[in-house]
């Protein structure tokens, strides 16, 4: 199966190409200045969020039939004080991954976070409603509703 891991240098990223198996054919975009080789079924592209013709080229060339989002800004204290740069980052390049998914037809896998919630009110389920602390869960919660009509209000 054709899977494209965006962020396949992060925590998660890496987490899933490690546990992707054989019969998967890998795609895993990074962002970071450095080199980082082929290896089994697993190739890397370097390539920002905001490159959306990119993006575009890699859709049509890769045709992934699985998309598992976790590239964007992953820390809130950076999110916090760079506003702008995690809104183009988290919420539109994710809008942009989310239109070349249906555009092709690929299932989209999105991360959510726990900081979509304050914490006062744990345990949280699905149902539960949404109460962000910082600008970056609010982010998160801005794709959630752009996104997928998940409104968690
Ligand atoms: N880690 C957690 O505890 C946790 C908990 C809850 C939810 N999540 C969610 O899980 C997802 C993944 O988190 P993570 O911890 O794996 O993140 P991470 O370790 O910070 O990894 C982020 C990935 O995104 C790439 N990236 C950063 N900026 C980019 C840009 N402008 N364009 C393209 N790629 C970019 C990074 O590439 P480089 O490595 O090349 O810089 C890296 O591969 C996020 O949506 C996060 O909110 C994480």
């Amino acid at each position: 199966m054709r899977t494209l891991i965006t962020g396949g240098t992060g925590l998660l990223g890496k987490a899933l190409i490690e546990e992707g198996g054989p019969s998967r054919k890998i795609m895993a975009t990074y962002l970071g200045n450095y080199m980082i080789g082929d290896h089994g079924n697993v190739k890397y592209v370097k390539l920002d969020l905001s490159d959306t013709g990119g993006y575009g080229k890699l859709f049509n060339e890769f045709k992934p039939e699985i998309v598992i989002h976790t590239a964007g800004l992953g820390s809130p204290d950076y999110v916090e004080k760079n506003r702008k740069e995690g809104w183009e980052i988290n919420v539109k390049g994710t809008q942009h991954i989310a239109d070349y998914c249906r555009d092709h037809g690929s299932k989209l896998v999105y991360i959510s976070s726990n900081g979509i919630y304050d914490g006062e009110r744990a345990p949280y389920n699905e149902d539960s409603k949404a109460l962000p602390i910082n600008y970056y869960g609010e982010l998160k919660l801005e794709s959630h509703i752009r996104q997928f009509g998940i409104s968690f209000r």
